[in-house]
Protein backbone atom coordinates (compact mmCIF):
# COMPACT_ATOMS: atom_id res chain seq x y z
CA UNK A 1 0.00 0.00 0.00
CA UNK A 2 1.13 3.20 -0.44
CA UNK A 3 1.53 5.90 2.21
CA UNK A 4 1.57 10.02 1.63
CA UNK A 5 1.80 12.20 4.29
CA UNK A 6 1.27 11.68 8.19
CA UNK A 7 -2.04 12.77 9.74
CA UNK A 8 -0.83 15.17 12.08
CA UNK A 9 -3.60 17.82 11.82
CA UNK A 10 -6.06 15.08 12.07
CA UNK A 11 -5.70 13.38 15.09
CA UNK A 12 -9.06 15.84 16.27
CA UNK A 13 -11.61 14.29 13.90
CA UNK A 14 -9.83 10.89 14.04
CA UNK A 15 -10.38 11.18 18.04
CA UNK A 16 -13.97 12.03 17.72
CA UNK A 17 -14.85 9.63 15.44
CA UNK A 18 -13.57 7.10 17.25
CA UNK A 19 -15.33 8.29 20.15
CA UNK A 20 -18.56 8.36 18.68
CA UNK A 21 -17.63 4.97 17.06
CA UNK A 22 -18.21 3.48 20.92
CA UNK A 23 -21.07 5.56 21.83
CA UNK A 24 -24.59 3.94 21.85
CA UNK A 25 -27.22 4.18 18.97
CA UNK A 26 -29.30 6.61 20.57
CA UNK A 27 -26.75 9.31 21.28
CA UNK A 28 -25.83 8.91 17.32
CA UNK A 29 -29.01 9.60 16.07
CA UNK A 30 -29.29 12.48 18.49
CA UNK A 31 -26.19 14.29 17.44
CA UNK A 32 -27.40 13.36 13.66
CA UNK A 33 -30.48 14.56 14.48
CA UNK A 34 -29.54 18.06 15.66
CA UNK A 35 -30.39 21.24 12.71
CA UNK A 36 -27.75 23.97 12.89
CA UNK A 37 -28.65 27.64 14.55
CA UNK A 38 -27.83 30.34 12.32
CA UNK A 39 -26.59 31.43 9.34
CA UNK A 40 -26.75 28.14 8.01
CA UNK A 41 -25.74 27.45 4.02
CA UNK A 42 -27.14 24.15 2.43
CA UNK A 43 -24.76 21.96 0.16
CA UNK A 44 -25.07 18.00 -1.05
CA UNK A 45 -21.23 17.45 -1.27
CA UNK A 46 -19.04 17.30 1.96
CA UNK A 47 -15.36 16.29 2.47
CA UNK A 48 -15.95 14.27 5.78
CA UNK A 49 -14.05 12.03 7.88
CA UNK A 50 -15.66 8.59 8.35
CA UNK A 51 -15.61 5.62 10.25
CA UNK A 52 -17.09 2.54 8.88
CA UNK A 53 -18.99 -0.15 11.04
CA UNK A 54 -20.96 -2.05 8.83
CA UNK A 55 -20.09 -6.00 8.58
CA UNK A 56 -19.96 -5.76 4.74
CA UNK A 57 -17.44 -3.17 3.67
CA UNK A 58 -18.01 0.41 2.39
CA UNK A 59 -17.74 0.45 -1.76
CA UNK A 60 -17.75 4.15 -3.16
CA UNK A 61 -20.15 4.79 -5.49
CA UNK A 62 -22.67 2.04 -3.38
CA UNK A 63 -26.28 4.53 -2.20
CA UNK A 64 -26.61 4.09 1.26
CA UNK A 65 -29.54 5.98 3.50
CA UNK A 66 -28.18 9.06 5.66
CA UNK A 67 -29.12 10.89 8.57
CA UNK A 68 -27.44 14.51 9.13
CA UNK A 69 -28.58 17.91 10.14
CA UNK A 70 -32.16 16.06 10.87
CA UNK A 71 -33.11 14.96 7.78
CA UNK A 72 -32.80 11.65 5.55
CA UNK A 73 -31.10 11.21 2.26
CA UNK A 74 -29.43 8.94 -0.33
CA UNK A 75 -25.67 8.83 0.10
CA UNK A 76 -22.65 8.37 -1.78
CA UNK A 77 -18.86 7.49 -0.61
CA UNK A 78 -18.05 9.22 -4.07
CA UNK A 79 -14.30 9.46 -3.94
CA UNK A 80 -12.48 7.40 -0.51
CA UNK A 81 -9.63 9.72 -0.88
CA UNK A 82 -7.83 8.00 1.41
CA UNK A 83 -7.53 5.49 4.61
CA UNK A 84 -6.26 6.51 7.66
CA UNK A 85 -4.34 4.52 9.70
CA UNK A 86 -5.65 4.72 13.26
CA UNK A 87 -1.86 3.91 15.32
CA UNK A 88 0.71 5.74 13.22
CA UNK A 89 -2.12 8.40 11.41
CA UNK A 90 -0.48 7.41 8.26
CA UNK A 91 -2.83 8.09 4.87
CA UNK A 92 -2.87 4.64 2.90
CA UNK A 93 -4.35 4.11 -0.53
CA UNK A 94 -7.79 1.95 -0.02
CA UNK A 95 -10.14 1.18 -2.71
CA UNK A 96 -13.17 0.11 -0.06
CA UNK A 97 -13.39 0.75 3.83
CA UNK A 98 -13.18 -2.49 5.87
CA UNK A 99 -15.29 -2.30 9.16
CA UNK A 100 -13.72 -0.46 12.08
CA UNK A 101 -11.24 1.70 9.28
CA UNK A 102 -11.66 5.44 9.31
CA UNK A 103 -10.96 7.45 5.90
CA UNK A 104 -10.72 10.93 4.65
CA UNK A 105 -13.13 10.98 1.43
CA UNK A 106 -15.93 12.68 -0.46
CA UNK A 107 -19.71 12.19 0.08
CA UNK A 108 -22.41 13.20 -2.18
CA UNK A 109 -25.91 13.46 -0.60
CA UNK A 110 -29.13 13.64 -3.01
CA UNK A 111 -30.82 16.56 -1.44
CA UNK A 112 -28.80 19.39 0.26
CA UNK A 113 -29.03 19.62 4.02
CA UNK A 114 -27.98 22.94 6.45
CA UNK A 115 -24.82 23.01 7.34
CA UNK A 116 -22.99 25.47 9.08
CA UNK A 117 -19.39 25.95 7.66
CA UNK A 118 -18.02 28.46 10.87
CA UNK A 119 -17.84 25.56 13.04
CA UNK A 120 -14.87 24.23 14.56
CA UNK A 121 -14.25 20.74 14.06
CA UNK A 122 -14.76 19.31 17.13
CA UNK A 123 -18.37 20.12 16.94
CA UNK A 124 -18.83 19.53 13.15
CA UNK A 125 -21.84 17.82 11.74
CA UNK A 126 -22.18 14.41 12.26
CA UNK A 127 -23.50 12.48 9.45
CA UNK A 128 -24.49 8.87 9.48
CA UNK A 129 -24.78 6.16 7.49
CA UNK A 130 -27.61 3.48 7.55
CA UNK A 131 -27.77 0.26 5.80
CA UNK A 132 -30.31 0.66 3.17
CA UNK A 133 -32.33 -2.83 4.25
CA UNK A 134 -32.32 -2.49 8.05
CA UNK A 135 -31.55 1.00 8.78
CA UNK A 136 -28.93 -0.01 11.60
CA UNK A 137 -25.80 2.45 11.17
CA UNK A 138 -22.81 1.11 9.23
CA UNK A 139 -20.72 4.66 8.92
CA UNK A 140 -20.08 7.84 11.07
CA UNK A 141 -18.97 10.58 9.15
CA UNK A 142 -17.65 14.10 10.53
CA UNK A 143 -18.30 16.41 8.18
CA UNK A 144 -15.20 18.60 7.71
CA UNK A 145 -16.35 21.01 4.95
CA UNK A 146 -18.98 21.33 2.18
CA UNK A 147 -17.74 21.42 -1.43
CA UNK A 148 -19.42 24.14 -3.81
CA UNK A 149 -18.96 22.35 -6.89
CA UNK A 150 -22.52 21.39 -6.77
CA UNK A 151 -24.12 24.97 -6.09
CA UNK A 152 -21.92 26.38 -9.20
CA UNK A 153 -23.59 23.54 -11.79
CA UNK A 154 -27.66 23.95 -12.57
CA UNK A 155 -29.82 21.77 -14.32
CA UNK A 156 -30.23 23.49 -18.34
CA UNK A 157 -33.56 22.30 -19.32
CA UNK A 158 -33.87 21.87 -22.81
CA UNK A 159 -36.26 22.96 -25.51
CA UNK A 160 -36.26 19.42 -27.14
CA UNK A 161 -37.40 17.91 -24.74
CA UNK A 162 -37.68 13.78 -23.59
CA UNK A 163 -41.02 13.77 -25.07
CA UNK A 164 -40.55 15.65 -28.09
CA UNK A 165 -37.93 13.33 -28.94
CA UNK A 166 -39.92 10.08 -28.17
CA UNK A 167 -42.85 11.35 -30.58
CA UNK A 168 -39.91 11.66 -33.05
CA UNK A 169 -38.97 7.45 -32.67
CA UNK A 170 -42.90 6.58 -32.42
CA UNK A 171 -42.90 4.80 -29.31
CA UNK A 172 -41.61 5.01 -25.24
CA UNK A 173 -38.05 5.04 -24.45
CA UNK A 174 -37.19 2.74 -21.82
CA UNK A 175 -34.70 0.92 -20.06
CA UNK A 176 -34.80 -2.81 -20.23
CA UNK A 177 -32.26 -4.25 -17.82
CA UNK A 178 -31.31 -7.75 -18.41
CA UNK A 179 -29.30 -9.45 -15.05
CA UNK A 180 -28.22 -12.88 -14.72
CA UNK A 181 -25.09 -15.21 -14.26
CA UNK A 182 -22.31 -15.29 -17.00
CA UNK A 183 -23.54 -18.21 -19.33
CA UNK A 184 -26.87 -17.34 -18.49
CA UNK A 185 -27.77 -16.67 -21.43
CA UNK A 186 -28.99 -12.77 -21.40
CA UNK A 187 -26.55 -11.11 -24.06
CA UNK A 188 -28.04 -14.39 -26.34
CA UNK A 189 -31.44 -12.93 -25.72
CA UNK A 190 -31.29 -9.29 -25.49
CA UNK A 191 -28.81 -9.61 -28.71
CA UNK A 192 -32.67 -11.69 -30.13
CA UNK A 193 -34.51 -9.10 -28.58
CA UNK A 194 -32.95 -6.16 -30.36
CA UNK A 195 -32.99 -8.24 -34.10
CA UNK A 196 -36.92 -8.58 -33.13
CA UNK A 197 -37.38 -4.35 -32.34
CA UNK A 198 -35.03 -3.42 -35.17
CA UNK A 199 -36.61 -5.38 -37.70
CA UNK A 200 -39.79 -3.85 -36.62
CA UNK A 201 -38.44 -0.27 -36.93
CA UNK A 202 -37.93 0.57 -33.70
CA UNK A 203 -35.21 2.53 -32.52
CA UNK A 204 -32.97 0.62 -29.84
CA UNK A 205 -29.07 0.31 -28.26
CA UNK A 206 -27.72 -2.86 -26.70
CA UNK A 207 -25.33 -2.14 -24.36
CA UNK A 208 -23.57 -5.42 -23.37
CA UNK A 209 -21.25 -5.98 -20.43
CA UNK A 210 -18.50 -7.29 -22.64
CA UNK A 211 -18.63 -4.39 -24.97
CA UNK A 212 -19.00 -1.86 -22.83
CA UNK A 213 -15.46 -3.32 -20.80
CA UNK A 214 -13.51 -2.73 -24.20
CA UNK A 215 -13.91 1.00 -23.85
CA UNK A 216 -16.01 3.01 -20.94
CA UNK A 217 -15.14 0.96 -18.26
CA UNK A 218 -11.92 -1.03 -19.87
CA UNK A 219 -9.74 0.77 -16.18
CA UNK A 220 -12.76 -1.43 -14.53
CA UNK A 221 -11.89 -5.28 -13.15
CA UNK A 222 -14.32 -7.82 -11.09
CA UNK A 223 -13.95 -6.97 -7.59
CA UNK A 224 -17.06 -5.73 -5.74
CA UNK A 225 -16.05 -1.83 -5.83
CA UNK A 226 -15.61 -2.23 -9.82
CA UNK A 227 -18.58 -3.43 -10.11
CA UNK A 228 -20.30 -1.22 -8.81
CA UNK A 229 -19.07 1.72 -10.16
CA UNK A 230 -19.18 -0.58 -13.52
CA UNK A 231 -23.11 -0.45 -13.25
CA UNK A 232 -23.40 3.49 -12.34
CA UNK A 233 -21.54 4.10 -15.48
CA UNK A 234 -23.93 1.97 -17.53
CA UNK A 235 -26.65 3.62 -15.47
CA UNK A 236 -25.82 7.13 -16.55
CA UNK A 237 -25.27 5.74 -19.98
CA UNK A 238 -28.51 3.78 -20.23
CA UNK A 239 -30.39 6.75 -19.09
CA UNK A 240 -28.65 9.23 -21.75
CA UNK A 241 -29.56 6.85 -24.29
CA UNK A 242 -33.68 6.55 -23.16
CA UNK A 243 -33.63 10.40 -23.11
CA UNK A 244 -32.58 10.34 -25.88
CA UNK A 245 -35.71 8.61 -26.77
CA UNK A 246 -34.14 5.06 -27.17
CA UNK A 247 -35.09 1.78 -26.37
CA UNK A 248 -32.31 0.77 -23.95
CA UNK A 249 -31.31 -2.94 -23.64
CA UNK A 250 -28.43 -3.06 -21.21
CA UNK A 251 -27.48 -6.75 -20.24
CA UNK A 252 -24.86 -7.37 -17.37
CA UNK A 253 -24.09 -9.75 -14.68
CA UNK A 254 -25.14 -6.61 -12.42
CA UNK A 255 -24.74 -8.79 -9.18
CA UNK A 256 -26.16 -7.02 -6.42
CA UNK A 257 -29.26 -5.88 -5.72
CA UNK A 258 -28.13 -2.07 -4.51
CA UNK A 259 -27.21 -1.10 -8.02
CA UNK A 260 -29.88 -2.50 -10.02
CA UNK A 261 -32.48 -0.46 -7.84
CA UNK A 262 -29.67 2.25 -8.17
CA UNK A 263 -29.81 1.58 -12.01
CA UNK A 264 -33.98 2.52 -11.41
CA UNK A 265 -33.42 4.75 -9.75
CA UNK A 266 -31.44 6.70 -11.98
CA UNK A 267 -33.41 6.34 -15.16
CA UNK A 268 -36.28 8.11 -13.17
CA UNK A 269 -39.62 8.55 -14.74
CA UNK A 270 -38.38 6.75 -17.95
CA UNK A 271 -39.83 3.17 -17.84
CA UNK A 272 -37.28 0.72 -16.23
CA UNK A 273 -38.03 -3.36 -16.61
CA UNK A 274 -35.73 -5.64 -15.10
CA UNK A 275 -35.46 -8.88 -16.84
CA UNK A 276 -33.81 -11.87 -14.48
CA UNK A 277 -32.52 -14.25 -16.67
CA UNK A 278 -32.89 -17.26 -14.32
CA UNK A 279 -30.67 -20.29 -15.49
CA UNK A 280 -29.45 -22.25 -12.92
CA UNK A 281 -25.67 -22.30 -12.23
CA UNK A 282 -25.15 -26.01 -13.17
CA UNK A 283 -26.22 -25.15 -16.49
CA UNK A 284 -24.52 -22.18 -16.86
CA UNK A 285 -21.57 -23.98 -15.83
CA UNK A 286 -21.90 -26.79 -18.54
CA UNK A 287 -22.15 -24.29 -21.13
CA UNK A 288 -19.28 -22.09 -19.90
CA UNK A 289 -19.33 -20.47 -23.71
CA UNK A 290 -15.62 -18.63 -23.07
CA UNK A 291 -14.21 -21.23 -20.54
CA UNK A 292 -14.70 -19.21 -17.34
CA UNK A 293 -16.15 -21.54 -15.25
CA UNK A 294 -13.38 -23.99 -15.64
CA UNK A 295 -10.84 -21.55 -15.13
CA UNK A 296 -12.38 -20.14 -12.23
CA UNK A 297 -12.75 -23.68 -10.54
CA UNK A 298 -9.12 -24.25 -10.69
CA UNK A 299 -8.75 -21.15 -9.08
CA UNK A 300 -6.75 -19.44 -12.02
CA UNK A 301 -9.23 -16.66 -12.24
CA UNK A 302 -10.85 -14.77 -9.67
CA UNK A 303 -13.89 -13.14 -8.19
CA UNK A 304 -15.98 -15.09 -10.46
CA UNK A 305 -19.80 -14.40 -10.35
CA UNK A 306 -21.78 -17.94 -9.22
CA UNK A 307 -18.09 -19.50 -7.82
CA UNK A 308 -16.23 -17.02 -5.74
CA UNK A 309 -18.48 -13.91 -5.83
CA UNK A 310 -22.01 -13.15 -5.01
CA UNK A 311 -24.73 -13.00 -7.20
CA UNK A 312 -28.01 -11.27 -5.46
CA UNK A 313 -30.77 -12.90 -7.58
CA UNK A 314 -33.58 -10.13 -8.17
CA UNK A 315 -36.84 -10.38 -5.14
CA UNK A 316 -39.20 -8.51 -7.71
CA UNK A 317 -37.80 -8.62 -11.32
CA UNK A 318 -40.60 -7.55 -13.66
CA UNK A 319 -40.04 -10.44 -15.94
CA UNK A 320 -37.91 -13.65 -14.68
CA UNK A 321 -37.04 -15.61 -17.67
CA UNK A 322 -36.38 -19.24 -17.63
CA UNK A 323 -32.79 -19.53 -19.33
CA UNK A 324 -32.77 -23.02 -19.15
CA UNK A 325 -36.04 -24.11 -20.61
CA UNK A 326 -36.82 -22.02 -23.85
CA UNK A 327 -34.98 -20.78 -26.80
CA UNK A 328 -33.32 -17.22 -26.80
CA UNK A 329 -36.13 -16.26 -29.50
CA UNK A 330 -38.80 -17.61 -27.27
CA UNK A 331 -37.46 -15.53 -24.12
CA UNK A 332 -37.31 -12.67 -25.90
CA UNK A 333 -40.91 -12.66 -27.77
CA UNK A 334 -41.47 -13.12 -23.59
CA UNK A 335 -39.84 -9.69 -23.15
CA UNK A 336 -41.36 -8.15 -26.19
CA UNK A 337 -44.39 -8.93 -24.82
CA UNK A 338 -43.95 -7.24 -22.10
CA UNK A 339 -43.26 -3.65 -23.46
CA UNK A 340 -46.30 -4.02 -25.60
CA UNK A 341 -48.22 -4.76 -22.81
CA UNK A 342 -47.02 -1.31 -21.43
CA UNK A 343 -47.50 0.25 -24.32
CA UNK A 344 -43.76 1.27 -25.49
CA UNK A 345 -44.58 1.04 -29.32
CA UNK A 346 -47.71 2.94 -29.61
CA UNK A 347 -47.43 6.92 -28.52
S1 LIG B 1 -20.70 -6.98 -13.82
O1 LIG B 1 -20.62 -7.92 -12.69
O2 LIG B 1 -19.85 -5.80 -13.60
O3 LIG B 1 -22.09 -6.62 -14.16
P1 LIG B 1 -20.26 -7.45 -16.63
O4 LIG B 1 -21.61 -7.89 -17.08
O5 LIG B 1 -19.85 -6.04 -16.91
O6 LIG B 1 -20.09 -7.79 -15.06
O7 LIG B 1 -19.14 -8.38 -17.29
C1 LIG B 1 -19.30 -9.76 -17.26
C2 LIG B 1 -18.50 -10.44 -18.35
O8 LIG B 1 -17.11 -10.33 -18.08
C3 LIG B 1 -18.81 -11.92 -18.34
O9 LIG B 1 -19.74 -12.21 -19.34
C4 LIG B 1 -17.50 -12.60 -18.61
O10 LIG B 1 -17.35 -12.79 -20.00
C5 LIG B 1 -16.45 -11.59 -18.24
N1 LIG B 1 -15.71 -11.87 -16.98
C6 LIG B 1 -14.36 -11.86 -16.86
N2 LIG B 1 -14.01 -12.06 -15.57
C7 LIG B 1 -15.15 -12.20 -14.86
C8 LIG B 1 -15.43 -12.43 -13.48
N3 LIG B 1 -14.46 -12.54 -12.58
N4 LIG B 1 -16.72 -12.51 -13.08
C9 LIG B 1 -17.70 -12.38 -13.99
N5 LIG B 1 -17.51 -12.17 -15.30
C10 LIG B 1 -16.24 -12.08 -15.75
Amino acid sequence: MNTHTSETTQGGPLRSLLNLANAPESELRKQASQRPAQDTVAADQFASHIIWLGDEPMLPERSYRGLAAGQDFGVQVTDLTYEIDQQSKEHLAAKVLQKGRAAYCKIALDAPVPFDPQKADATSPVALFLDSAGGGIVGIGIIDFALRRSTNISWHQTTVNQAARARAHNHQPCVVWFTGLSGSGKSTVANALEQKLHSEGQHTYLLDGDNVRHGLCRDLGFTDADRVENIRRVAEVARLMADAGLIVIASFISPFANEREMARLVAGDILFVEVFVDTPLAVCESRDPKGLYKKARTGELKNFTGIDSAYEAPSWPEITLHGSEYTPEVLADQVAEYLSSKNVFSV
